[in-house]
């Protein structure tokens, strides 16, 4: 009787037990196993004694990719559209732009073109209703039980993320002559060791032990381990880069008051963006007291440049405006809040954190997201410097070329934006500039200070080649566990 592995005198007993073929199912199920590398595993070492033959089957199955989940559940495009043309007899493209997302109305029209529907002079009109609600009725049909005989396959296929193929090798395993002679008596199974543990090096029972051998030609079952998200894990790479760089990380809150995130950095108080429609102001704490000295300094620089050359916005500043309490429009009122605590010391401080603006969400605008900040304060700080920075950064993260074109921001002067080259365009990912004097004066800052806040998301969608920033946060288990590590 040939050495057999637990697993193989296990399924050999289980097969003596009745002739003909065992599926997989038959065979978990007899052995009382719920790993189907274990069964195929054994299966193999069977069939190498010659006791169990394999037949193999190669099949092609049809899966539904992440898109065809969202139909089955919530239906087509094309129906969900075409239900709303019916119920809405009359209407127009204009008005169904209005209903459905722009993502989705533009290619579900499309999708009914193909079915029939027409579009003359912004109205919909269809001849045969009937036959169209059908054939949408068997796409729908289809996703219930996708497979490649249909016809509906290559439709199917050449939709994006509906569905998946994947390759299933299916096997049947039987005994063979010689298999059908052992003895059941012989069968006993004895402790072989599979796993290989500190403990069982420690102590000397390894030198009697019977060990199960590898097979690394056997396929095993993909274990999904944990790991970071990959926003996580580009935030985690960044502060590499920076901690290798020489910075600092400051973290702070994102409650902050428009004295520091605006006042403060110079943004004059009637500016645009301090409108409640595109910065959210909190209710609670509606107003957050700050120190009236501080106060008083940012009315004098604002109102008529102070003890500077400037001639401030003129106007009159007003206090309570300052002391409004609101969630952090940009991550630099924490950089310019280290520099009031550090007016003095030198530093290179860098911060990568959330950030609030109220914009509509689509594909490349999120309400709140993360900006890489960072400031140089050093005797001779200056723009060549900022730029060398800024190139290395982007260089350590993959991206060499790196140019930056004036801009401007009511806090810096010399005032950038920072463009890096993807796939032959110039994408814009932030602002960055050297602090005015109307900024770094109040807080008794002597030296130079450079400064940058460039968006994260942004560099995610390049770093994860995406081409819309929600699929960041959508939690999209299959599209997570296939993501690269960074
Ligand atoms: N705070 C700017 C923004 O949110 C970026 C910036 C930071 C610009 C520092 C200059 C200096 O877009």
């Amino acid at each position: 009787m040939a050495d057999l592995t637990n697993p193989e005198k296990r399924m050999l007993s289980a097969m003596l037990g009745r002739d003909g073929k065992w599926d997989l199912e038959q065979i978990l199920s007899a052995c009382n196993w719920d790993d189907q590398a274990i069964a195929v595993g054994a299966g193999h070492g069977l069939s190498n004694h010659g006791l169990v033959s394999i037949t193999e089957n190669a099949k092609t199955s049809v899966i539904l990719g992440p898109e065809g989940e969202r139909a089955l559940k919530n239906g087509l495009l094309e129906g969900r559209i075409w239900t709303w043309i019916k119920e809405n007899p009359g209407c127009t493209m204009k008005e169904l732009s209005s209903t459905f997302e722009r993502h989705e109305a533009g290619p579900g029209v499309g999708l009914l073109k193909g079915l029939g529907v027409s579009l003359e002079g912004g109205k919909f009109s269809f001849e045969d209703q009937k036959t169209i609600s059908e054939k949408i009725q068997k796409r729908q049909e289809y996703l219930g039980s996708p497979s490649t005989d249909s016809e509906l396959y290559n439709h199917f296929k050449g939709r994006k993320n509906l569905i998946e193929t994947v390759e299933v090798v299916e096997r049947t395993w039987s005994l063979t002559k010689e298999g059908m002679s052992v003895d059941s008596n012989d069968l006993n199974e004895t402790i072989t060791i599979a796993e290989i543990t500190p403990e069982l090096l420690q102590s000397t029972d390894w030198k009697d032990a019977d060990f199960r051998p590898y097979d690394v030609k056997l396929e095993a079952s993909q274990p999904r381990t944990g790991r970071s998200h990959p926003m996580q894990a580009l935030i985690e790479r960044i502060r590499q880069v920076f901690l290798e760089m020489g910075f600092s990380e400051l973290v702070d809150d994102y409650v902050q008051t428009a004295g520091w995130n605006m006042d403060a950095l110079f943004i004059p108080q009637d500016h645009p963006a301090r409108e409640m429609q595109d910065t959210f102001y909190l209710d609670n704490p509606r107003s957050i007291e700050l120190d009236p000295e501080l106060m008083a300094q940012w009315k004098a620089i604002h109102e008529h440049g102070g003890n500077t050359n400037s001639t401030g916005w003129g106007g009159t500043f007003d206090e309570e405006i300052s002391q409004k309490g609101l969630l952090r429009t940009h991550t630099t009122v924490n950089t310019i809040q280290y520099l009031s605590r550090n007016p003095t010391d030198p530093c290179r401080v860098f911060a990568v954190d959330r950030v609030f603006r109220k914009e509509s969400i689509d594909k490349t605008h999120l309400p709140e997201f993360h900006q890489i900040e960072g400031i140089i304060m050093e005797p001779g700080a200056n723009l060549g410097m900022l730029v060398s920075t800024l190139k290395t950064f982007y260089e350590k993260m993959g991206y060499p070329e790196v140019r930056v074109r004036p801009a401007y921001f009511p806090y810096t002067e010399p005032s950038l934006e920072v463009e890096v080259k993807w796939r032959g365009k110039w994408l814009e990912l932030g602002g960055a500039g050297i602090f005015r004097p109307e900024v770094t004066e109040p807080l008794g800052i002597k030296d130079p200070v450079c400064a940058w806040g460039m968006g994260l998301e942004r560099l995610a969608m390049l770093v994860l080649d995406l081409d819309d920033i929600r699929q960041l946060y959508i939690s999209d288990l299959e599209w997570l566990r296939n993501q690269p590590i960074l």
